[in-house]
């Protein structure tokens, strides 16, 4: 389920770091030369971290045209901005506090108010944001679990059968605090999506996804398949040991 053309492993987290980054830099400079506009969804979690302050640095941020950049995300854990769990928090300090973007282009996830209300008004934004029927999310950015879950889309859980909605709130069953996430009709339906993994205790997920026949819901991020979409892993060396990269970057 992760064909030969869709693997990309670099020797090194740094080389992957710069990988992604420079990924990123491209695929915003092309929406924004096709449609003056580019709507990337950001990751949660530790792995891309390094790779936002990468985009918030010298010579990437200089790149790009920030003011065309209207950046998402791709699940939130429902605490406030200021809790370390944040992945707003953590985009902030990465990356916001670096770079100059309207706020009107920041849609946050507001992680202070109630799941359910949290889901709704995120999705009215972002039907709103993707409202003329050209706009698609140009780009989503995810990572992966242990367990194979990607944003906040769970083994086995409810949300993995939505067929209509674009957020969904996710209890707390499996992760201690609730969270809101977009959901796989969304992801499935934007021009690019890239999934960024490091590490060597991700390496049996990875095996296992690159392995399975057919999409589970078992396995999350095994069902992400963009409807006519570009998918690529991005992997380090470490990550992609147990398959054969198909492209070893220097
Ligand atoms: C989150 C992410 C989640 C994350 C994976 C991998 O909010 O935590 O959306 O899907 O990408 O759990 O996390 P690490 O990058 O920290 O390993």
């Amino acid at each position: 389920m992760i064909s030969e053309a869709q693997l990309h492993v670099y020797d090194s987290p740094e080389e992957l770091h710069k990988a992604v980054a420079s990924t990123l830099v491209d695929v915003i400079w092309r929406a924004i030369l096709d449609r003056d506009i580019c709507i990337l969804a950001l990751s949660g979690g530790e792995t891309p971290r390094p790779i936002y302050r990468k985009l918030g640095s010298p010579p990437f941020r200089e790149q790009i045209e920030w003011e065309k950049v209207h950046l998402l995300f791709g699940d939130e854990r429902m605490v406030p901005p200021n809790d370390p769990r944040s992945n707003f928090g953590m985009v902030q300090h990465e990356l916001l506090a670096a770079i100059s973007i309207p706020p009107k282009n920041v849609h946050r996830i507001p992680g202070e108010v109630d799941p359910a209300v949290a889901a709704r008004e995120y999705e009215s934004n972002l039907r709103m944001l993707l409202s003329d029927g050209r706009k698609r999310i140009d780009c989503v950015l995810l990572g992966l679990g242990e367990d194979g879950h990607t944003a906040s889309l769970f083994p086995g859980s409810s949300v993995l059968q939505e067929e209509k909605a674009l957020v969904h709130p996710v209890s707390s069953e499996q992760t201690g605090t609730w969270r809101v996430t977009i959901t796989i009709p969304l992801i499935n339906a934007a021009r690019t999506v890239i999934f960024l993994v490091k590490g060597k205790e991700k390496a049996e997920i990875v095996r296992r996804i690159a392995h399975i026949p057919k999409p589970t819901i078992d396995l999350p991020a095994s069902l992400v398949e963009p409807d006519d979409g570009k998918l690529v892993w991005m992997l380090d060396r470490e990550a992609a040991s147990g398959v054969v990269p198909s492209r070893r970057h220097p």
